[in-house]
């Protein structure tokens, strides 16, 4: 479905250049449900954006549905659906109107838009609003009804760039079941784009994780998990002396190292460790060593970020290359690409790209406190997560 060949894109700022996406080389297959993760100037949008033929990359090319970004963004276009970082729609339309103005956009009939808006309206559940206003969603509806914007041609393969951002965890989850409903019904391949660590690793099968505009591992969650971490597992014990003990059984039996954190408490960071864990318990008793507390955490994909990179992705924006500029204002990239060569890249976006659109900015900030709060909570849970080892 996806093949890019070394698709890279360098952005004049100021003087100087800043290389946004560099060197990417990756195929992903039919019905694969693939998700982008990485801090806020990773490369991200840039990345989708050349595949979706908003912009043209510097250098490398890719094929995207059967075409060529570069020889055929048309026929790349009319085979994709895209749904951009910021929230689509014209504000005053209605829901119902909107996705029929879409149809016949691509070329439906006003018969045969009818019944793919009705379908939509169904699949997306936007059926308790569909005959109001865009301007009068939430921001959860708005983002399913831009995700059956994308879906009106029903195409093959349908890109969303960060389809959950700014939405509290029930529209989230909501608007999760949806796109995995859409996929399952119709075998689409989905490519996303998120930083949400949880999302990536429930949804996702496959993760690539970028940095600095490379991707820097490519796997599924649980092959990177098991990979690049392991399972924590504590054991907590009566006494000092049994636990220096139960340290020389346990280095017998795992093959990482047991460490002490305090004179009662034994960690272990192993593969498998919900395995490990009973067979301790039994070998330890066996060796007349009682285990009075046990814990097994499994990793996240936070810690895969960290073992590759040594930041931690739920830093948030200090920790990404970018500023608190670029946080949560993805706007500023969503406007017309100056850079973008004056051909068919530039041309006005074909009615395959729903969202981007150059005239709805100031939606994609209605996200920023939200995004604030779930940032902060999520790094209060990290050092919570952090303290206990
Ligand atoms: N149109 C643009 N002009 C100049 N720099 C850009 C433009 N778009 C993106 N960039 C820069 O490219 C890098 C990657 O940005 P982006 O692809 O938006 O990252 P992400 O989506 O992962 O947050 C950042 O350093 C960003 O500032
Ligand atoms: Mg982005």
């Amino acid at each position: 479905m996806i093949e890019t060949d070394g698709l890279t894109k360098r952005f004049r700022k100021g003087k100087s250049d800043v290389t946004a996406v560099s060197e990417l080389s990756f195929a992903v297959g039919a019905g694969e449900l693939v998700a982008f993760l990485g801090p806020n100037g990773a490369g991200k949008s840039t990345s989708l954006r050349m595949l979706t033929t908003l912009v043209r990359p510097t250098s490398g090319t890719a094929r995207v549905a059967g075409h060529d970004i570069l020889r055929d963004p048309a026929g790349v276009r009319s085979r994709i659906g895209s749904v951009g970082q910021l929230t689509s729609g014209s504000h005053a339309q209605r829901v119902r109107d909107e996705l029929r103005s879409q149809g016949a956009f691509h070329g439906l009939s006003r018969r045969d838009s009818r019944r793919r808006a009705d379908e939509l309206i169904a699949s997306l559940d936007l059926g308790g609003f569909a005959d109001r206003t865009v301007q009068q969603l939430s921001g959860g509806q708005k983002r399913r009804l831009d995700v059956a914007l994308g879906l009106v041609h029903a195409p093959g393969l349908l890109f969303l760039d960060e389809p959950s951002t700014g939405l509290d965890p029930q529209s989230r989850e909501n608007l999760w079941q949806h796109i995995l409903d859409v996929r399952e019904q119709h075998g689409t391949t989905v490519f996303l784009t998120t930083h949400y660590l949880e999302e990536a690793d429930r949804f996702a099968e496959r993760v690539m994780v970028m940095d600095h505009g490379r991707v820097i591992a490519d796997d599924t969650a649980s092959h990177l998990k098991a990979k690049l971490t392991g399972d924590v597992l504590t054991l907590g014990f009566a006494t000092p002396d049994a636990t220096v003990r139960a340290v020389g059984v346990l280095a017998g039996l795992a093959a990482a190292t047991p460490r002490r954190s305090d004179a009662s408490t034994i960690e272990l960071t192993v593969a498998g460790g919900d395995e490990l864990l009973p067979r301790a318990v039994r070998v330890l008793g066996a060796e007349g060593i009682e285990v009075v507390r046990a814990t097994c955490v499994p990793p996240t994909l936070d810690g895969v970020f960290l073992a590759l990179t040594g930041r931690s992705l739920r830093d948030g924006p200090a920790a990404a290359s970018e500023g608190p500029d670029t946080h949560g204002a993805p706007d500023v990239h969503e406007a017309p690409d100056a850079d973008a060569a004056p051909d068919a890249h530039a041309a006005p976006r074909s009615a395959s790209v729903a969202g981007d659109e150059p005239g709805a900015a100031p939606t994609g900030t209605t996200g920023l406190p939200a995004t604030d709060r779930a940032t902060t909570r999520a790094a209060e849970a990290a050092q919570q997560t952090g303290a206990k080892r």
